[in-house]
């Protein structure tokens, strides 16, 4: 088996020649040539999996410049030995730079927002809490034909089997869409379990993004099982749920990938006016959950007279209004949905464009007023 890897290693190394990565067999100290001897003896001395090849392979066939390569230290997750997280945290440092886009910035064209993962994500969605059965399968064939690209689930919403039907019924291919997924604290202790419990249930091959629902016994553990997933090309990017700034400052000295994304509570009524803008000033997209308030409080918050008359003014919906608010704070937006009237609409937020004073009326509306307890 070592054997095998370091032909396929020595191959590679070969056709990356053939290529010309610019300048890099001219470079001494601290470059490629000097890591790839380090790959070389982590080979001999760890268990590496083909996977790994894998993502070396992608860094490798990158062809990166010499630009892109000088200073960087190849041990990005700085314990000292080159390892699997660092080929993967390679491959993401790759991604980016190929992408030339920059990280947490919404696109209104593509309607998409790229990741510190280096993944594009859609900026809207499908929320699927209480959508069960037949429900949730006709809920995501609706969004998905209707243009939505973005489903959001989790193992605590019983429902990630149904989601897994309606991706199929949908017939939109599997890689133009983005499924996001969250482990339970219950699943926390045996998340490597949970993780491909969830790929099967979802009848996927990869989830675009799992998150952890809220911090709880073995969170850390988790993460670091939703690390490894990513190094071996199960999940795309991770991030966090329900996770608050003196959370994050406590937890992310402790992990080796920073987090793609946080998922919050956020709406007019509750626009976590410190928390969103401490979280992308670390180069994490922002997503909000019960964007309308949630069942049970969308009544008051889509009746509020604020919202309704800046509705009325660019002839749209409160809920368009109040999603299109939040575009324009880059913060992702799930709405969820059974009605496919509502799914369509809750698409069209980019025919225009509120004011800055529009904006400020909103930012007014905040209660710090909570709808649930995470
Ligand atoms: N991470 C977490 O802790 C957490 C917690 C809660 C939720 N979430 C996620 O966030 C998503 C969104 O939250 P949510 O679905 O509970 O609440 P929500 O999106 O705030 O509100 C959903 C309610 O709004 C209605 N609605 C949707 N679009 C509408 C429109 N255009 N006009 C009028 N009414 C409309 C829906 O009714 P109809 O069915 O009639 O359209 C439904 O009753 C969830 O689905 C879930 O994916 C995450």
């Amino acid at each position: 088996m070592k054997r095998l890897i370091l032909s396929v290693l020595t191959a590679l190394i070969t056709v990356t020649g053939a290529f010309g990565i610019n300048g890099c067999d001219k470079m001494a100290d601290n470059t490629v040539i000097t890591s790839q001897t380090a790959i070389i003896s982590d080979i001999s001395q760890q268990n590496f999996t083909i996977q790994d090849i894998y993502n070396l392979q992608d860094f490798l066939l990158a062809r990166p410049t010499e630009e892109d390569l000088r200073d960087k230290n190849y041990d990005l997750n700085g314990d000292g030995v080159w390892n699997v997280f660092d080929l993967c945290l390679m491959k993401r440092e790759l991604l980016l730079i190929k992408q030339k886009k920059e990280v947490g910035v919404f696109d209104m064209e593509s309607k998409t927002v790229l990741l510190n993962s280096g993944y594009e994500m859609p900026i809207i969605g499908l929320g699927t809490y209480s959508l069960l059965d037949d429900t949730c399968i006709n809920s995501v064939v609706a969004e998905l034909q209707s243009g939505g690209r973005l489903i959001d689930t989790a193992y605590m919403y019983h429902n990630e089997e149904s989601v897994g039907k309606g991706i199929k019924q949908s017939g939109v291919p599997r890689e133009e869409m983005f499924i996001e997924t969250k482990l339970y604290p219950n699943q926390y202790a045996d998340a490597a379990n949970a993780i491909d419990e969830a790929l099967e249930k979802l009848d996927v091959d990869y989830i675009d993004l799992m998150l952890l629902h809220h911090p709880g016994t073995n969170d850390l553990e988790a993460y670091k099982a939703m690390e490894q997933a990513v190094a071996d090309g199960k999940i795309r990017s991770i991030g966090l749920s329900n996770w608050y700034i003196e959370e994050l400052e406590d937890f992310l000295p402790q992990i080796t990938i920073m987090p793609a994304l946080v998922q919050n509570e956020i709406h007019p009524y509750y626009q976590e006016i410190e928390v969103v803008p401490y979280i992308q000033s670390l180069g994490i997209v922002m997503q909000g959950w019960y964007p309308l308030g949630g069942r049970g409080y969308t009544a008051e918050l889509l009746g509020n007279e604020t919202i309704n008359s800046i509705a009325e003014v660019h002839n749209v919906s409160a809920a368009q209004v109040i999603l299109r608010w939040n575009l324009q704070r880059n913060v992702v937006v799930i709405p969820g949905s059974s009605n496919p009237d509502h799914i369509k609409e809750n698409l069209e937020l980019f025919d225009f464009k509120l004011s800055d004073e529009e904006m400020e009326k909103i930012k007014t509306l905040n209660r710090d007023e909570k709808h649930d307890w995470y």
